[in-house]
């Protein structure tokens, strides 16, 4: 309902935009967001990504950004933020401008004004697709957010495992509540793989494409436990880039452009509505 209209007068360079969610965290939201974010801007689209996660705002640290912060300008007597570009995506976050540990005891309104001043005041120019990294968790503050920002949909992040499937199908149901299409679901840490080649379900096996069946959700695909994975993470250089030839990698790069795909499928048929001027 808000969708498209808001898009249009806040953020009318941005073609799509996609919040990653879960309803737990430590599922691998961010590693899947910086990951998503590095597979689209391969495949040629103009990326954006905002942090928004004020319990553990990550994506500087995973994209090898810490270290930096967006500049201030004037264009046309107004101040303006700068994005910060790491190999060639856009970067906004929350942990570039407040301590963590500040942010972290936020009420909904306060986190949602600075996700709107990430929309109103930062100069992202043309996008293709701008990712939101959600904070963990379906109450207030997760609700204020989504309804702050203007949506295309939300992708869906959850483990295997029964605890993180419950709160992955809160974190669906809350979208759907507020009129955000649910574009997908991604199974992270789905297994790991013995050297003889074998899988290992340690969380469980199939808990993601269940949920998919059951709530009529694209069940976008599965990500393995992997180091590899871990330490693309901690180092700053997502897999996607760190090892493009590993099978994890390869998974993102093909969960990234089915999203894509998507998406734009879904602009082709679906009615614009007319824009309103606010
Ligand atoms: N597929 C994976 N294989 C190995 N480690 C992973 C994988 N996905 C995430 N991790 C690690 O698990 C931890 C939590 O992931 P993170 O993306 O920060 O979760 P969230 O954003 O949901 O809290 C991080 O240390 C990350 O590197
Ligand atoms: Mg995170």
């Amino acid at each position: 309902m808000q969708n498209t209209n808001m898009q249009n007068s806040i953020l009318p360079s941005v073609k799509f935009t996609i919040a990653v969610a879960s309803g737990k965290g430590g599922v691998g939201k961010s590693t899947v967001a910086v990951n998503l974010a590095v597979a689209l801007a391969k495949e040629g689209y103009k990326v954006g990504i905002i942090d928004a996660d004020i319990y553990g705002p990550s994506i500087p640290t995973m994209l090898g950004a810490a270290d930096d912060k967006p500049k201030l300008v004037k264009i046309a007597e107004k101040n303006r933020l700068l994005p910060v570009v790491k190999y060639g995506i856009k970067i906004m976050s929350i942990g570039f401008l407040v301590d963590p540990n500040e942010a972290v005891v936020w009420r909904g309104p306060m986190a949602a004004s600075a996700l709107k001043q990430f929309m109103s005041d930062v100069e992202w120019d043309e996008l293709d697709f701008l990712l939101y990294d959600m904070p963990p968790g379906t109450g207030d503050i997760q609700l204020t957010l989504t309804q702050s920002i203007p949506l295309t949909g939300s992708v869906i992040v959850t483990t295997p495992q029964e605890i993180s499937l419950i709160d992955a199908r809160k974190g669906a149901k809350m979208f759907e509540k507020v009129n955000v299409p649910v574009l997908g679901i991604i199974e992270n840490m789905s297994y790991y793989s013995n050297p003889d080649g074998s899988k290992e379900h340690i969380f469980g096996e199939g808990g993601g494409k269940k949920l998919s069946e059951e709530m009529g959700i694209t069940f976008l695909g599965e990500i393995a436990i992997n180091t590899a994975v871990r330490i693309g993470g901690d180092e700053g250089k997502p897999i996607v880039l760190g090892k493009p030839e590993s099978t994890e990698a390869k998974q993102f790069v093909s969960i990234a452009r089915d999203l894509a795909e998507q998406v734009k499928n879904r602009a082709r048929t679906q009615p614009k509505l007319p824009v309103i001027e606010i």
